[in-house]
């Protein structure tokens, strides 16, 4: 068996998709889902993709990506697969060593498995990916914490907030979707306690209209929500984020079911609620469900 493997972008982004594809049972990417992955990552580096080719077939294929977050400086695994057909045969180690070796050399001491805030397609390692459970830990992973994702079905419910909308603008409080006007104001808001949302929010403001809806008490911008921030098109809600000033009137609700109805027009059966840490907020406003599990997995890198 030749195996090569292959360092920078994909050659053929279309059969990397289908790759994927087809080697992920419980994950579909297709071709502009994957242009988003690599090319719209704020760190987008081609030095940390790799691909395995036999024959001029893809058999293996791995991502990563290079980030500072408060402190630390991470690397992780974004995106992985090997062909079924050639799995345990040391393809998926190749990949990985290569991978490893370039995070380390651009300064990465902690690394991490498909968690990656900014940009991510999971938030970790869904166990029913025992394989690949089982790999990162032979890597020297180990799991630290879960993370979960909800889904809701946007034909259970009624999403539309008129009602509440009316009642809060007597108390001096206004909803609307955002203009790209409102970028500054924004960003200053993110940067209260949400800087690491700032991408997300990002990508929503590039839709036409804006996939960002806001609220404004006193005329100052204290709350937003977003869709289609990440996995753009699978109908990802998330994320968002109501001020201290603001909080205790009921605006997350709002501003939650305003995305779902966004979501709902256009033509998604179900929002999908990302790594979510208030799940009894969303099981109560909007019906969701936990619908998966991923497990977060580390690898401290010893520096001498
Ligand atoms: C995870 C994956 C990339 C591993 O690729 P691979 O080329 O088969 O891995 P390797 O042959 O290099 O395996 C190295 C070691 O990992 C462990 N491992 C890999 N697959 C395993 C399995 N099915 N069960 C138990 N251990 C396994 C073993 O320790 C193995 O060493 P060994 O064969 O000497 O025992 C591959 O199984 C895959 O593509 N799975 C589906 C896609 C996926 O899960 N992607 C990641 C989503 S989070």
């Amino acid at each position: 068996m030749q195996i090569k493997i292959s360092q920078g972008w994909p050659e053929d982004m279309e059969a990397t998709a289908r790759f994927l594809d087809r080697n992920w049972d419980y994950d579909s990417i297709n071709t502009d889902l994957l242009q988003e992955k690599l090319y719209e990552d704020p760190y987008a580096d081609p030095q940390l993709c790799f691909t395995a080719v036999e024959k001029g077939d893809i058999c293996g294929f791995l991502y990563g990506v290079r980030r500072d977050i408060r402190g630390v400086a991470y690397g992780y695994v974004k995106l992985m697969a090997v062909d079924a057909s050639k799995r345990r045969q040391k393809i998926g180690t190749q990949l990985y060593q290569k991978a490893e070796k370039q995070l380390i050399d651009k300064g990465a001491t902690c690394l991490r498995w498909y968690d990656v805030p900014l940009n991510y397609f999971m938030p970790g390692i869904d166990p029913r990916y025992t394989a690949a459970y089982c790999f990162a830990q032979k890597m020297g992973f180990k799991k630290f914490d879960e993370s979960l994702n909800m889904i809701t079905d946007l034909g259970a419910m009624d999403w539309n907030t008129q009602k509440e909308e009316k009642e809060l603008a007597k108390k001096g409080v206004k909803v609307r979707r955002a203009t790209p006007e409102n970028r500054k104001a924004l960003s200053e808001l993110l940067e209260t306690e949400w800087e690491l949302w700032a991408n997300e929010v990002d990508m929503a403001m590039k839709d036409t209209p804006p996939s960002v809806h806001i609220a404004f008490i006193d005329n100052k911008l204290r709350a937003f929500s977003v869709h289609n921030g990440n996995n753009k098109g699978t109908g990802w809600f998330g994320p968002m984020g109501t001020h201290p000033e603001l909080r205790g009137l009921g605006m997350g609700n709002i501003l939650l079911k305003r995305c779902l109805q966004d979501m709902k027009n256009q033509g998604h059966t179900h929002a999908i609620i990302p790594w979510v840490a208030p799940v009894s907020f969303y099981s109560h406003y909007v019906k969701a469900h936990i619908n998966r599990v991923f497990w977060r997995m580390e690898k401290q890198i010893k520096t001498s």
